[in-house]
């Protein structure tokens, strides 16, 4: 790339030139989610994917995500700025494994976390993301047995929330399990007014600690609309990206992680930047394709989900 190139300009002139749409989750980069068309959580996003009418949709988040979009829009050319941005949960639940623990439970229905391959969904009934996973499992009749995967933590969170007895897949995501409640209580006892904002993708142990728990969008609408003035918050560190901006009077510390990384960053998200977003508009690859059978499987649960959270 010409070093001399104002990448915020040149994405800009070439979305209109092309009626593309750039989709940001909170985990990007700060300058991905200032250029970005619409920033939200992996509800809204999916919402947003839905309703468009750009022609391209530039997906600055990780490959479940991508793969979302292209399965809710499937005339559209769907854009992944890095191939390789993946996500540790979904890898924690291979879809041949999935398969046969599914044979082992056939009277409970299947209900995913987004955060898994669109193969996985397809072999769903209804797909859930943190915001609704509590209010799907409420919509279901109390005699319905359910399965839940990926993630152990939201599905443990969701059963506790729901009093169901949940089938759990004992999936995890990479960095919202490396939080330290140790580390956590020694820096509350510092910070003895801040309130603990948590996802529940975190362990138990940590969310026990938490003042809120809920997704990316319920941790930052919390923030804002809160009369407290400093926040310990247990998620990904791209958040804080958007609480400062919306909040500059306000303080947010990253819980601290129980290894000795400075950072709370997931490294599949981070992999995009801004250049690889510039040089996939350009280009348009790489491009998210996905095959027609698993979107035909894959969109019912997904609508599902949608018409439940509308
Ligand atoms: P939400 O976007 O639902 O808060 O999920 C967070 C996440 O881990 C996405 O990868
Ligand atoms: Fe996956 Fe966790 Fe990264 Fe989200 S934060 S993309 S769940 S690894």
């Amino acid at each position: 790339i010409d070093p001399t190139l104002d990448l915020f300009d040149e994405i800009s002139r070439l979305k209109k030139e092309k009626n593309a749409v750039i989709l940001a989750h909170y985990y990007q980069e700060g300058d991905i989610q200032d250029i970005a068309d619409y920033i939200g959580d992996s509800l809204g996003l999916s919402q947003q994917a839905a309703k468009t009418d750009a022609d391209i949709i530039v997906f600055a988040g990780v490959h479940f995500m991508a793969e979302t979009a292209k399965i809710l829009s499937p005339k559209k050319k769907v854009l992944l700025p890095d191939i390789k941005a993946g996500c540790s949960l979904a890898d924690s639940c291979p879809p041949h494994l999935f398969r046969k623990f599914k044979e082992a439970y056939p009277d409970h229905l299947v209900i995913t976390y987004v955060n898994c391959t669109a193969e996985l969904k397809a072999m769903s009934d209804i797909v859930c993301t943190s915001s609704n996973a509590v209010g799907i499992v409420n919509s279901l009749s109390p005699e319905q047995k359910i399965i839940f995967g990926p993630d152990r933590n939201l599905g443990r969170y969701v059963a506790e929330k729901t009093g169901r007895d949940l089938v759990l897949w004992n999936g995890a995501c990479m960095v919202h399990e490396i939080f330290s409640r140790e580390k956590i209580t020694r820096l509350k006892e510092r910070y003895p007014e801040a309130k603990i904002l948590a996802h529940p993708e975190c362990e138990q142990a940590v969310l026990d600690l938490a003042d809120y728990i809920g997704s990316t969008t319920g941790i930052l609408r919390y923030a804002t609309s809160s009369p407290d003035k400093q926040f310990i918050v247990a998620t990904e560190a791209g958040i804080l990206h958007q609480m400062e901006k919306d909040n500059p009077d306000k303080e947010f510390i990253p819980a601290p992680p129980n290894n000795n990384c400075a950072c709370n960053d997931c490294p599949h998200m981070k992999r995009n930047t801004l250049e690889k977003l510039y040089l996939c508009l350009k280009n348009e690859i790489p491009e998210i394709l996905v095959p027609e059978d698993i979107i035909a499987r894959a969109v019912k649960p997904i609508e599902r989900m949608l018409e439940i959270s509308a």
